[in-house]
């Protein structure tokens, strides 16, 4: 049994308390000194556990060999009881494995599909205009802060199904303390149980009334699935409780962090904000955003690709635990070790992108994309159920502020920051607002 070389210093914290810039550093710096197979020691996120070891994947095909494995071998749920700690809901997709996880992917995977998810385009549509027209000129906004709360009236209305009103508006706020950094440990316990306390009432509810069978939101789709597939049964309260938590978990701090990175994109390449402009402008006219329009801005589209190339939301994207020896180019690891897709190295290597550090759209404008190459949701049977999600939001939030008003960007440098869980542009980014467009 062999493990791939690796840094022999002290183990690192990577994944958790190191700077961005700093831990990315020192992936490339590994990845140069011991090349596309490397083990490194790494910290346990957010814990005192023992640090462990981690082999790193950063090519196509030992990639396509790890999303295609056995996950019988490759468990992700050990990994991400690693990756979340005690965050982690019990009875939820991230936590669970074998027959219990086909059965909720057959469940929860189907109503988030790019079909059955586009009549949320309105939503967000309005969500957005709503806060771009509150916006004054000259005012400085925090991108992410914003963006936060539109990812919030989404996630509300279309996974939780709350209409709004004052309970809407409550909820928006308490939700925005969970990836807030200058909230307290006690505003985000107290954020955790307004919303529990939700879900636990909107199930009573929903169940009393009937109302939960012809509910078009998530929560209701949840409530009523039957495994047509499999034995016919559905999930219990704690299932759907602890699935719409990892919903939230998984899909609000992720999606806004990856939104304020394609702004940062946009507004730091005026030849990119000008194309994408006059593509809304030609395509949108004076319009509303709606749903046919998602199909037809291959340029906006490529922009979102390839700044899901080249900026780093995680470290990795895609990681499991070894519950039996593995072999992967010509190591076999030992049972419990740590492995992962490095889809900052994956997603930058020469032979496969020209000028790799280059931020170039084209590479992807109407081209199809191979998911070894590009790979920022993961793969296989465990890949991101929430990528149709992910990028309906993003196209709809980025494709209406912009059409609004005119932004300009304070700092257009390269600096990621750590935010929270996730790797975000520093101050946001900070953006000035500009004239009105319409
Ligand atoms: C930019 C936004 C997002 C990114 C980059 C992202 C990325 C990822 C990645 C890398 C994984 C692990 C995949 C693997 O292990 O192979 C994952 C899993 C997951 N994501 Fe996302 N995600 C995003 C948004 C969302 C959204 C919006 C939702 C839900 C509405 C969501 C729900 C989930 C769930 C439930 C899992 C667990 C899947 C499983 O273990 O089988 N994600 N995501």
């Amino acid at each position: 049994m062999t493990l791939p070389p690796g840094p022999k210093d002290n183990p690192v914290d990577l994944l958790s308390n190191y700077p961005s810039q700093k831990a990315l550093d020192l992936l490339d710096a590994y990845h140069a000194e011991y090349g596309d197979i490397f083990s490194v020691k790494v910290g346990a996120w957010q814990s005192d556990d023992e640090p462990m070891t981690w082999v790193m994947l950063t090519r196509p095909d030992h990639v396509k060999a790890f999303f295609q494995g056995d996950l019988e071998v490759l468990s992700a749920s050990r990994a991400n009881v690693v990756l979340f700690g005690e965050h982690l809901p019990k009875e939820g997709t991230f936590a669970i494995s074998g027959e219990t996880f086909k059965k909720r992917k057959r469940l929860v995977a189907p109503p988030l599909n790019g079909k059955r998810i586009k009549p949320f385009v309105p939503y967000i549509y309005q969500f957005t205009l709503g806060l771009a027209r509150s916006w004054e000129v000259g005012q400085k906004v925090n991108m992410l802060k914003q963006i936060h709360l539109i990812t919030i009236e989404t996630i509300l209305k279309t996974v939780f199904g709350i209409k709004e009103g004052n309970k809407f508006s409550h909820l928006c706020s308490e939700i925005s303390k969970l990836e807030d950094q200058q909230a307290t440990e006690e505003e985000k316990l107290g954020a955790f149980k307004i919303l529990d306390d939700v879900i636990l009432e909107e199930t009573k509810r929903r169940k009393e009334s009937g109302d939960y069978k012809t509910g078009e939101d998530i929560f209701s789709i949840l409530l009523r699935a039957k495994d047509v597939e499999g034995d016919g049964s559905g999930l219990t309260d704690q299932e759907v409780h602890d699935e719409l938590w990892t919903l939230l978990h998984a899909g609000f701090g992720s999606t806004s962090t990856m939104i304020a990175w394609v702004f940062h994109s946009i507004l730091s390449h005026p030849e990119v904000y000008a194309r994408v402009l006059a593509e809304l402008d030609e395509v949108l006219g004076d319009g509303p955003f709606e749903q046919e329009h998602l199909n037809q801005l291959p340029y906006l589209d490529a922009v979102i690709k390839e700044t899901f190339r080249l900026r780093p939301l995680f470290l990795v994207a895609g990681a499991r635990q070894l519950d039996a020896e593995w072999e992967i180019g010509g190591y076999r690891l030992p049972k419990d070790t740590m492995v992962a897709s490095c889809s900052y190295i994956l997603q930058r290597r020469p032979e496969l992108y020209e000028n790799p550090d280059q931020f170039d759209p084209m590479r992807y404008f109407g081209k199809k994309i191979d998911p070894y190459q590009w790979a920022p949701f993961g793969g296989g049977q465990r890949k991101c159920p929430g990528m149709a999600f992910a990028l309906q939001e993003t196209t709809v939030l980025v494709a209406t502020a912009l059409r609004e008003v005119s932004l300009s960007l304070e700092n257009k440098a390269f600096v990621p920051t750590r935010q929270g869980w996730f790797v975000a542009p520093d101050g946001g980014p900070l953006v000035t607002v500009g004239e009105k467009r319409r």
